[in-house]
């Protein structure tokens, strides 16, 4: 009897729902009541099974008073509604999507309830911009595959209030296996608030008087993914982050692609995409502007994938810097591929310091065009972004890398390769490189090489006679030891 009860319950809920709402696509009462079976058991969850259509009247007048029609949904679930697969739209649980009301707790909200489920999906509906505070969207006991349905834009405060004494990250994917961001959203880290020292001193610098207060000395990273494996990034915009704009950590499979990176070229710190301790990731299709190294590969990444990469403003593609601090490296299997850099510092880069101990082998870039770029091919073993590195013997070894296919123009050194005394660079090959002078007027650099061995496959325009010959390290090799 009972259950005939709660059915007839169902049954009458429902209808009360379809009553209540205007049309069945903005009201959605099969997503009301799949949220409302997810949000079973959530502490503090005050909302209200009805809540879903009162939410939603205000922002229907929000959305009529900017636009004429009312919204659309992204896309209609699919397959019956049930347990997997079921959406979560943050509007549903009291996001105000203003710009100015602070929507985190909301977000929180909608997490909480998604996390639950199995390929569920989160909407942030187009249209609304949602002020959240740093939040971290955490597993490890949530469904599989969930997906972050990114159409709206996400905002980042500008008052320091949120940000403590300093975040490493403003949004975080945790734990997770299967997760998926995907849409035509924004996320806006409002960067300019922590870029600009003009703001901390000079009062009339910004009309903003939520600047009055100071930002953290401690940047956060836009987006951060630790720990997760299969993750996909697609579709969205990722600007003006305070400091690096999206990073991986610790993930496995990873698939990067037509996303848009975009901040000031002279934004500090503002790395593009930043890989740690991944594996299998491949970033294809994917346009980056920014303030430093448009896509940086750090330690413990191995079999990673770029390919068809616009890059610039920014620093150029980077491996490393490894060993900083006397640590171990290990970095393997490397391509790029199809990269367009322009006006960049570097083209690609390889970059280590002194002191530093493992590897980085078995690297390719192929196909790379350069405009305006700075020094396309570099490999610095002494790398040192502090006023001055103690000179160390002992360097990351750096082996078979392979620059194929490398045009275009530079504007102060084509090639320069810059290795350890005491582990030289081995098997390092150069073939089909084309490299011209910007404005043939100007002063430049001929390539330069230090204890950097392998062999030209053909001639290179300018010529790179200053690499050695693996032969010769050999000979040389033996007689230092005959000299012993
Ligand atoms: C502060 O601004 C000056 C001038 O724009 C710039 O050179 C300097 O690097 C900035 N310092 C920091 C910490 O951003
Ligand atoms: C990724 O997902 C596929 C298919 O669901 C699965 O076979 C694979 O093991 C997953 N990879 C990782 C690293 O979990
Ligand atoms: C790198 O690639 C080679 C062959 O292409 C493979 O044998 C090796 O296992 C890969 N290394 C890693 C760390 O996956
Ligand atoms: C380190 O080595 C370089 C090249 O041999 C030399 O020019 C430089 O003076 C050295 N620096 C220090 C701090 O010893």
């Amino acid at each position: 009897m009972s259950g005939f009860t709660s059915k007839g319950l169902m049954v009458l809920f429902f209808l009360v729902f379809l009553v209540m709402c205007p049309t069945f696509d903005i009201c959605d009462a099969g997503r009301g009541w799949d949220w409302r079976a997810g949000d079973k058991g959530q502490s503090g969850g005050g909302l209200s099974p009805t809540s879903p259509s009162q939410s939603r009247e205000p922002k229907s007048r929000l959305i009529l008073s900017s636009t004429p029609k009312p919204k659309p949904q992204p896309s209609p679930s699919p397959g019956p509604p049930a347990l997997h697969g079921t959406t979560f739209d943050v509007l549903d649980f009291g996001a105000k999507g203003d710009g100015i009301t602070d929507d985190t707790k909301a977000f929180q909200a909608a997490w909480a309830a998604a996390c639950k489920v199995e390929a569920s999906k989160i909407i942030v509906p187009s249209k609304y911009e949602f002020l959240v505070g740093p939040i971290s969207f955490d597993g490890p006991n949530c469904g599989d595959n969930i997906v972050f349905e990114l159409d709206g834009e996400i905002i980042a405060p500008t008052d320091p209030k949120p940000w403590g004494s300093g975040l490493l990250q403003w949004l975080e994917f945790k734990k997770l296996r299967g997760l998926t961001i995907r849409g035509k959203g924004i996320i806006e880290g409002h960067g300019n608030a922590w870029w600009s020292n003009k703001s901390q001193f000079d009062d009339d610098a910004q009309p903003s008087n939520e600047l009055s207060g100071k930002m953290p000395n401690v940047r956060p990273t836009a987006l951060r993914f630790y720990g997760s494996n299969n993750v996909t990034v697609t579709g969205i915009t990722i600007q003006n982050s305070p400091q690096f704009h999206l990073k991986f950590d610790s993930c496995e499979a990873v698939e990067v692609s037509d996303i848009v990176v975009s901040s000031p070229g002279d934004s500090p710190n503002t790395d593009g995409i930043h890989l740690q301790n991944s594996v299998d990731v491949s970033i294809h299709d994917v346009d980056l502007g920014c303030g430093d190294d448009c896509i940086s590969i750090q330690t413990g990444c191995s079999n990673v994938f770029l390919h068809n990469i616009n890059c610039g403003p920014g620093h150029g593609i980077s491996i490393g810097g490894l060993g900083k601090d006397d640590t171990e490296a290990t970095v393997s299997n490397i391509t790029v591929q199809d990269a367009n850099i322009k006006n960049t510092m570097t083209g690609v880069r390889i970059k280590t310091w002194q002191g530093g101990s493992g590897y980085a082998k078995n690297i390719r870039f192929e196909n790379v065009i350069v405009s305006g770029v700075q020094t396309p091919i570099i490999i610095d073993q002494f790398y040192c972004d502090r006023s001055r590195c103690k000179n160390q013997s002992s360097a990351v070894a750096l082996s078979e890398i392979t620059y194929e296919g490398i045009k275009g123009t530079y504007t102060y050194q084509p090639v320069h390769l810059a290795c350890s005394d005491s582990v030289p660079c081995s098997n390092i090959h150069l073939n089909d490189i084309e490299l011209k002078l910007l404005n043939e007027d100007e002063h430049a650099y001929e390539p330069f090489c230090w204890q950097a061995y392998g062999e030209l496959q053909g001639p290179t325009e300018p010529p790179i006679n200053c690499l050695q010959s693996e032969k010769t390290k050999i000979n040389q090799m033996h007689s230092d030891q005959g000299s012993n």
